[in-house]
């Protein structure tokens, strides 16, 4: 049953009482505390393993002052907000003098999103009368995959009250299931805005608001710990590959005796809520005894099942998950960029063992 009033109200009391709580959005599960709080923002970094020098996302009510966070709010920055908030968008803006040090890991920026997942929204407007600032990365240890279930954060980090989170606030599974697109503002004059991490809102969509063209990231960028090249990744090693070499590496790595598992697109497979919750429901044992996810081909409902597959899929211990590279057009972008880092940290893993 997801979280209601009472639950919503008294995880309001804790985090304005400096404890991190869990909370749901529209894309991931957040680690939250209060923004303004810099002993529970500092409480997030340890709870996480994160290093200090990654910045933090502050969530923000849809009418919150944002001048609390930003000294400017650029007429683009406007445009977005107009468009995409509530959503899963994330804008880096120039931070303002008041803000800690300790959410933007010593930057002089600030990442401010306004989520639409409806318990998100009704915590943000009774925390601090709608003024406060909820900061929360996701609710996972340092470069795990993101969690989109209540269920995957207590798998990461305990039930409440028994570890670093005091409560807990089940809002079933995210909608959107990877995690916002990133756009930096901060250097509009020299760059433009600038994509920093894809998700579900497609550059085109961004563009056609903007009336511009999004530049890419470049070093001179401003740190996003998501960005680095190995990140959002299961224990088990990983890799990505087209489908006809998908099936005959399976064939060839269990002559080797290798145990493999695989996520393979699948026209048709209609990914429901309940089908995600469920993990492993979707999976099959195929006739050479190997294990296949089929994954939905609308690659929303791919991104909404992503993270819960591959927890399930990392919890049988196997040797090897192969992963069916995804269609490489803009509608796959978030997730091509998701994939591409979980499978970073196995890279010749498939080299040396076909060898
Ligand atoms: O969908 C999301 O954005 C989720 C939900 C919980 O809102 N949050 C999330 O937080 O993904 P996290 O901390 O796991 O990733 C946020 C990213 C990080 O890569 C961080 O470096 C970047 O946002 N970020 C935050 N503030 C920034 C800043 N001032 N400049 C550049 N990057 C920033
Ligand atoms: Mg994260």
């Amino acid at each position: 049953m997801t979280a209601g009033p009472d639950a919503i109200a008294q995880a309001v009391r804790l985090l304005e009482e400096g404890k991190l709580v869990a909370i749901p959005t529209e894309t991931v599960y957040g680690l939250a505390a209060d923004a303004d709080n810099p002993a529970a923002v500092a409480a997030i970094f340890s709870a996480k393993g994160r290093p200090s020098n990654h910045p933090l996302i502050v969530h923000v009510a849809r009418d919150a002052d944002l001048s609390h966070w930003a000294i400017e709010i650029p007429p683009v920055a406007q445009q977005l907000i107009a468009a995409f908030w509530p959503g899963p968008l994330t804008l880096i803006l120039k931070r303002a003098p008041g803000v800690d040090d300790v959410i933007t890991g010593g930057q002089d920026s600030i990442g401010v999103r306004c989520p639409s997942h409806p318990i998100a929204q009704a915590l943000l407007k009774l925390f601090r009368g709608g003024q406060g600032g909820i900061a929360a990365p996701s609710a996972n240890r340092f470069g795990r995959v993101s969690p989109t279930t209540a269920q995957h954060v207590i798998d990461e980090f305990g039930s409440p009250g028994s570890g670093p989170i005091a409560a807990v606030l089940e809002g079933g599974p995210c909608e959107v299931g990877i995690e916002s697109t990133i756009i930096d503002l901060t250097r509009l004059d020299t760059q433009g805005p600038v994509l920093l991490r894809p998700g579900q809102i497609s550059v085109q969509q961004l563009e056609q608001v903007l009336g511009c063209q999004l530049a890419t990231a470049d070093h001179a960028a401003p740190r996003v710990s998501g960005s680095l090249d190995a990140h959002y990744a299961p224990r088990t090693p990983l890799a990505l590959i087209e489908r006809q070499a998908l099936v005959d590496t399976m064939a060839t790595l269990k002559a080797k005796h290798r145990q493999v598992l695989s996520l393979v697109i699948d026209k048709e497979v209609v990914q429901t809520k309940a089908l995600q919750a469920e993990g492993l429901q979707s999976e099959s044992l195929d006739r050479e005894g190997v294990f296949t996810t089929h994954m939905p081909s609308d690659p929303q409902a791919y991104a909404q099942a992503l993270y819960a597959k591959l927890r399930a899929l990392d919890q049988v211990g196997a040797d090897l998950i192969l992963v069916e590279q995804p269609p490489k057009t803009a509608a796959w972008q978030g997730i091509n960029d998701r994939l591409q880092r979980a499978a970073f940290d196995s890279a010749g893993v498939l080299e040396r063992w076909l060898a």
